[in-house]
């Protein structure tokens, strides 16, 4: 499988995140090989979307001429993306956003209605191309944290995208927390093993892995340097 990751971290490989990624990645290798690419999001080219909508009437060109010409290639050519990103400020990076917005020459002006919401025909074929959301973030709590991102995700990429999330992340680059971490990623790896074979991960096992580390209270008490 052909698997680009849109690494949103500005961080590049030392991202909390990527750890989760890789775990992943790791685990959809032991299954079958994977050609994977990964493309640090902030050392790219990219204009932010101008809403000109040239790119919707224009047979898919913007009119910014910068790396997104080349992102879209590679997307286009891809069958799974991975959006690997932290959460900041209850959604993604503001880099990464840019990027989203700038795949609009991918859609048509055409409005359909898909159930109870519309949504834009697409002006390419990314019918084969499938989506997944690896987001770390350093509160303990998911709840009242992750939902817009997810939401976001999900609105855009349909109902069925698999979403991977994981509170307490910054411990992943804590070697003092491998205590925790390392079985964590194991259980992201098995996520992984089972997306290979099913393109579709036990949501049992999707709540294990966005269950915190350690208790919220703990995690707190460390961070606030109370222990
Ligand atoms: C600007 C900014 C905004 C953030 N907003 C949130 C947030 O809304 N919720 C949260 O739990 N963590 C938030 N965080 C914490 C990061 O998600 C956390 O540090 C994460 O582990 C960083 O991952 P990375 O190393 O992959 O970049 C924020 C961090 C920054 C720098």
């Amino acid at each position: 499988m052909k698997i680009l990751v849109l690494n949103g971290s500005p961080k590049r490989e030392n991202s909390d995140t990527l750890h989760i990624t890789r775990a992943f990645l790791e685990g959809m290798r032991e299954q079958q090989p994977q050609e994977i690419t990964t493309i640090h999001v902030i050392d790219r080219h990219i204009e932010y979307c101008t809403g000109c909508f040239t790119c919707m009437r224009n047979g898919g060109t913007c009119v910014h001429d910068d790396d997104m010409r080349e992102i879209l290639k590679q997307i286009l050519d891809s069958e799974l993306l991975i959006w690997s990103f932290p959460l900041y400020s209850y959604g993604m990076p503001a880099h990464l956003k840019a990027l989203l917005d700038r795949t609009l020459p991918l859609s048509s002006m055409t409005m359909r209605k898909v159930g109870d919401r519309y949504e834009h025909a697409g002006q390419a074929d990314f019918s084969r191309l499938r989506y997944l959301m690896i987001c770390g973030c350093g509160f303990p709590n998911s709840r009242h944290n992750f939902e817009p991102a997810v939401a976001q995700f999900r609105l855009c990429f349909g109902a069925e995208g698999t979403v991977l999330t994981v509170p307490e992340s910054p411990m992943f680059n804590a070697p003092e927390a491998a205590v925790v971490t390392a079985p964590r990623l194991e259980l992201v790896k098995k996520a992984g093993r089972q997306y290979a074979k099913a393109r579709e991960i036990d949501p049992v096992l999707l709540a294990e892995i966005g269950a915190p580390m350690i208790p919220e209270e703990t995690y707190a008490a460390i961070v606030n340097g109370g222990v």
